[in-house]
């Protein structure tokens, strides 16, 4: 994509990756992304914001074509979807100063091999002049490195946020011109890297909300000329309130497990609980990240492998442990052969949810009708705490 004009002073020269399916081999891109660079002009005197992954090097150097001169380079984050190509922008540009966090510094040099004599590193809240323009720097660490730092341009009011208020998106317009869709995007995104540091957002949202932002440019996806739904979608996400929301994740070998499944959805539905069942056949993983967002139980089903949990139910109950989400309860359900051990093995593997656990229902074969009670017993249970929490 050409550059694009935000305003007068800047313009994106970033790009969009449209057939990129798979972040980190982990995370499901089903609508592409892009990696978003500005380039900021004032008053003969130019600095870019951040590079692009490395796999787009010609668009980023195709859109900086027509530039002759670099003052500085702004680097908010030191992953490499953003810092890949520091090394050759400073290459192509010898008299560029490379800006960074302190903590970034070090990394930037491992990361990518940045030169660390043509590092500058800026303090939290320092500034810089950029012609008649003034970017101020506030370290906002765990959005989702600690290193990382969001930069303000003042004059124009725009926020350049790196990932914070990214979302995964391949579109042919500058910005936001669907709401609703690139608000699950988003959500998708808050839950697969930004969920484990919803401490540190909520800190860094207050120090924020004391700027006045007119414009959120993040790295990923379209930017926001009007921040506020974005900023109100991330002051809910990281709030400690859940909703009447119950994930189940599951597999069936057999259709014990899947009985059991939809006996307790059923029940759950009955009782006014929005539930989503997950099967892990054929799993998105981040809708599920998505999903547990906002859920107040996970309810985990499995047949026993051996003795434990399916090894694809294992897969997904140690990501939601390293997603940290606000699970107020988890249960167990599933069925096994002869003897298993599952529920102090996922027990062992969840420290991180501080979850009440609840009794779980475990069926020996097809489920009969004991077994299946026990499942509505569940359901049961967990609408009355759902209740109790006032969210039905
Ligand atoms: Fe888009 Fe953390 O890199």
């Amino acid at each position: 994509m050409h550059p694009r004009p935000l305003n007068a002073h800047v313009s994106s020269v970033g790009a969009i990756d449209w057939d990129r399916r798979l972040f980190d081999s982990l995370i499901p891109l089903p609508d592409g992304t892009s990696y978003n660079a500005y380039l900021v002009r004032s008053e003969g005197r130019t600095a870019l914001l951040d590079t692009v992954d490395p796999s787009k090097r010609s668009v980023l150097f195709a859109n900086l074509e027509d530039v002759e001169r670099l003052d500085y380079l702004i680097a908010h984050h030191a992953e490499q979807d953003h810092s890949g190509l520091i090394p050759e922008v400073l290459a192509r540009f010898p008299e560029a100063v490379l800006v960074c966090s302190p903590k970034a510094k070090g990394m930037l040099v491992d990361h990518v091999g940045a030169a660390e004599d043509r590092i500058k590193t800026v303090a939290d809240g320092e500034t810089l002049a950029l012609g008649g323009l003034t970017f101020e720097f506030i370290h906002t660490p765990w959005v989702h490195w600690p290193e990382t730092m969001v930069s303000y341009l003042r004059e124009s009011k725009i926020l350049f946020s790196c990932d914070f208020f990214g979302s995964h998106a391949a579109q042919s317009e500058l910005f936001v011109c669907d709401e609703s869709l690139i608000g699950l995007a988003a959500k998708r995104y808050f839950g697969e890297i930004m969920m484990p540091f919803r401490t540190a957002i909520q800190k860094n949202l207050d120090r924020l909300a004391k700027l006045d932002i007119g414009m959120i440019a993040p790295s990923h996806g379209p930017v926001y000329a009007e921040p506020g739904s974005i900023l109100a979608a991330y002051r809910d996400w990281v709030s400690e309130t859940p909703k009447n929301e119950v994930v189940v994740p599951y597999i069936s070998m057999h259709g014990s497990t899947a009985m059991m499944v939809d006996r307790l959805v059923c029940r759950l539905a009955g009782h006014g609980v929005r539930v989503q069942p997950f099967n892990l056949d054929d799993i998105d993983i981040g809708k599920l990240a998505a999903a547990l967002v906002d859920a107040a139980t996970l309810v985990v089903g499995t047949p026993a492998v051996h003795i434990g949990p399916h090894p694809r139910v294992a897969s997904v109950v140690y990501l939601a442990n390293a997603l940290r989400p606000k699970l107020k309860f988890v249960g167990i359900l599933g069925s096994y052969g002869w003897g298993h051990k599952i529920t102090d093995t996922i027990a062992a593997m969840t420290p991180n949810l501080k979850a009440e656990l609840l009794a779980p229902v475990m069926s020996r074969g097809l489920p009969r009708q004991a077994e299946l009670a026990a499942v509505e017993a569940l359901a049961d249970a967990i609408a009355a705490r759902h209740a109790a929490l006032g969210l039905i």
